[in-house]
């Protein structure tokens, strides 16, 4: 008998039900129970019908993650799910929870599937860089079409009951909430009709309407845009398609191929890395699981602006009355309507409906005053930059908020410590850094303070699952991990424009490796003049800050997008950047000005100085503490600049690149670049020297 699969008969219905947590994965050992109870049930001659049911939380989430990269164990998932397809007794699959990749392939190998009202299907196989690989991209087609099985197969996204009722991939929704008696109510009424099997192979109509489409090539075009840089999306239409050229075993057989070619990719490994990153970066080293959590029922926040109006949404999207604070009435008007704008936007775009949108924009309050925080759970301040004032602002919220508010700053580079010095409750204090836009980006930095207790750093951890969004804990230090690293790659991004190459050229660079953008056209977003402004501060202090390109763009008043010019020209309402010949001159004036003779850089050049000076960045911060994992800043990079997901973060990439040469090539540049940014991390040497990883650490 299977520990982790178990078979009973309940009348005529043989129940095979499966019990694996967390999300009932399909491991070996699952697959060898499967194929053991499902003998069990075909030699029972007690029952003409079969139920497939899963325990605790979720019907089959996949394949075994886990198990990727491993010596692959017989029977393998084609082999599982073709048993249960050559059944002669009708099987019935009943799902809750998540029927996803190889849980749901194996459920479309079933004759019959039922679902609760609450359960998602979906293949999400393409989010870790593969396809379907035992049957989905073959099966899916034959219920639902070519186009519907493109876009749920290369979206990977999660798709409803009611939806997979409509499409005709379940065939019954139940309302009661426990799955075992949805499924053998089913199974029953099945075995009372004497229903036969139902193959979804032999089911041929779709295939037949859809097989002279040229959907294939329109979804093609599409992903070019869509999936910029990415390998299995087109996998994944490849196999569809060959569900409508080919015989459903040679179907199979090329679905197979095409699997075992995503698996042996790059980005298959980046993606898997990413999806295991994510998770673990929730588990914060240290910090133990039955740590106290606060309840946070009502949240203030500090600064009507665009991150205090985005941060107030994630909290509005959930149902958590939120507060925000200004001190001008003007800032708070402009901040509501602003808040208003992206609901109605993403309204029309059908994200919303118009009642949602009421709702939120009622669960969202404004006040000129402090004293309207007393009784919140966590205040986040989102004003500008600047120590004097966000001491300020602490001190006033120690005086009126209740004992056990968390008072959270969104400081991108402040000291956390300091601030939390203007209040008598530092171990309440913490940092959440989040991105812009806050509504949208999933990242929030959460960062710890020497004193900050241990419950305040489970709570944010939590507060951010809750707004759906990635919570990294790192320490304290300027910048923290990411605009640390940013810093250190922006500024050779200016160098290498100083040397001689054009702004365009390191963009590109940047955007060919993957990011969304380059630094530059990341400049021109965010705003020269803020970076502008905090140098001036700097010199104005005394500080010995030389004045740049980028500076004189500001002082012509050039700030970037939001004045149609910065580094590019942009046309009226329109974020495309535009090469301006001004700016070419005026980086020329400024080389001549210099001194600097202009040389050719390559982009390899480019690349290594613009991505290795934040490995070897990372490295410093890993050596710090400032970071506990490797993985950590991987999942800080992707998720809050957009480090592409495949190639796994910065610290993961660098692996594969191999730290010996990533080292070689800091050594270089530190003797012919120099800077404090190219000394070579000492962890990076002690790990090059002993042949050590990142994640090993
Ligand atoms: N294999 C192994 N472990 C898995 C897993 C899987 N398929 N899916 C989730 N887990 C693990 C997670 O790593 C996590 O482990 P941890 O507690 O040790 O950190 C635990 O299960 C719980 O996962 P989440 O924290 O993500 O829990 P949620 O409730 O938030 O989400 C979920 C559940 C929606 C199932 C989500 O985990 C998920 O999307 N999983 C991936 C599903 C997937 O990609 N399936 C396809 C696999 S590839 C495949 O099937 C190939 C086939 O076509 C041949």
């Amino acid at each position: 008998m299977s520990e982790v699969v178990a078979y009973t008969r309940q009348g005529s219905i043989g129940v095979i039900s499966v019990n694996y947590p967390p999300v009932n994965a399909l491991s070996h050992a699952v697959r060898t129970g499967l194929v053991a109870a499902l003998k069990q049930g075909q030699n029972d001659v007690e029952v003409d019908t079969l139920l497939l049911v899963c325990e605790g939380r979720t019907f089959i989430a996949g394949a075994d993650i886990r198990e990727f990269g491993k010596l692959p164990k017989d029977p393998s998932l084609p082999d599982v799910i073709n048993a249960y397809e050559k059944s002669d007794k009708p099987i019935v699959a009943a799902i809750h929870g998540t029927a996803l990749g190889g849980g749901l392939e194996l459920a479309l190998g079933c004759d019959y599937r039922v679902a609760l009202k609450s359960a998602k299907l979906g293949f999400p196989e393409v989010k870790l860089g593969l396809i379907p690989g035992a049957g989905g991209t073959q099966r899916l087609p034959r219920l639902v079409g070519a186009y519907k099985a493109l876009e749920m197969i290369t979206s990977g996204d999660f798709i409803s009951a009611e939806d997979a009722l409509a499409q005709g991939i379940i065939d019954f929704i139940g309302d009661d909430d426990a799955i075992h008696i949805t499924g053998l109510a089913y199974a029953q009424k099945l075995s009372k009709e004497n229903s036969p099997v139902r193959r979804v192979r032999d089911i041929n109509h779709k295939i037949e309407i859809d097989k002279e489409s040229d959907v294939f090539d329109q979804f093609r075009a599409k992903l070019e845009k869509k999936s910029r840089g990415l390998f299995s999306p087109f996998k994944c239409v490849d196999a569809i398609e060959a569900a409508f050229t080919l015989s459903f075993t040679d179907g199979l057989k090329r679905e197979r191929e095409l699997f075992k070619e995503c698996m042996e990719s790059f980005q298959r490994d980046g993606l898997i890395h990413s999806f295991f990153a994510e998770r673990e970066a929730s588990k914060v080293k240290g910090l133990s699981k039955n740590t106290p959590i606060r309840e946070i029922k009502r949240v203030g926040i500090i600064g009507a602006g665009t991150m205090g109006g985005g941060i107030a949404m994630n909290f509005a999207n959930i149902g958590i009355p939120t507060t925000i604070v200004d001190v001008q009435q003007e800032a708070l008007k402009h901040g509501i309507e602003v808040i208003r704008r992206n609901y109605d936007s993403s309204a029309k775009k059908g994200g919303l409906t118009v009642e949602q949108v009421e709702e939120r924009m009622r669960l969202i309050n404004t006040s000129l005053s402090y004293e309207a925080l007393y009784d919140v759970d966590l205040v986040i301040e989102a004003v500008f930059e600047n120590m004097a004032i966000k001491k300020e602002i602490f001190s006033k919220l120690d005086e009126v908020c209740k004992p056990g508010t968390i008072l959270a700053t969104n400081t991108s580079t402040l000291n956390i410590d300091e601030i939390a010095s203007a209040t008598q409750r530092p171990e309440d204090v913490v940092g959440m850094h989040f991105f812009s836009p806050a509504n949208v980006m999933k990242l929030v930095e959460n960062v710890r303070g020497t004193k900050t207790s241990d419950e305040v750093k489970a709570t944010v951890m939590a507060v951010a699952r809750k707004i759906n969004k990635v919570g990294v804990m790192v320490g304290n230090c300027y910048g923290f991990v990411g605009n640390r690293m940013l810093h250190q790659r922006g500024t050779e991004a200016i160098a290498l424009v100083n040397e001689g190459a054009t702004p365009q050229q390191v963009d590109k660079v940047l955007t060919d490796f993957g990011f969304p953008m380059g630094q530059f056209a990341m400049s021109d977003l965010a705003g020269i003049d803020v970076g502008y402004r905090i140098r001036k501060e700097r010199r104005n202090a005394g500080e010995m800050v030389p004045i740049g390109w980028l500076d004189k763009l500001a002082e012509q008043g050039r700030f970037g997008q939001k004045t149609q010019a910065g580094v590019y020209k942009y046309n009226a309402g329109s974020r495309v950047p535009f090469v301006d010949s001004e700016v070419e001159q005026l980086i020329e004036a400024f080389r001549k000005e210099q001194g600097i003779i202009p040389r050719e850089i390559t982009d390899q050049e480019i690349l290594e100085r613009c991505v290795y000076v934040m490995v070897n960045e990372g490295a410093k911060i890993l050596e710090e503490g400032i970071a506990d994992r490797s993985l950590d800043i991987d999942v800080v990079w992707i998720y809050g600049y957009g480090f592409p997901a495949y190639l796994g973060g910065p610290m993961f990439w660098a692996e594969q690149i191999g730290l010996n040469n990533i080292l070689e090539s800091v050594r270089g540049y530190s003797k012919t670049v120099g800077g404090k940014q190219w000394k070579p991390a000492q962890l990076l040497e002690n790990l090059v020297a002993e042949g050590g990883k990142f994640k090993e650490l």
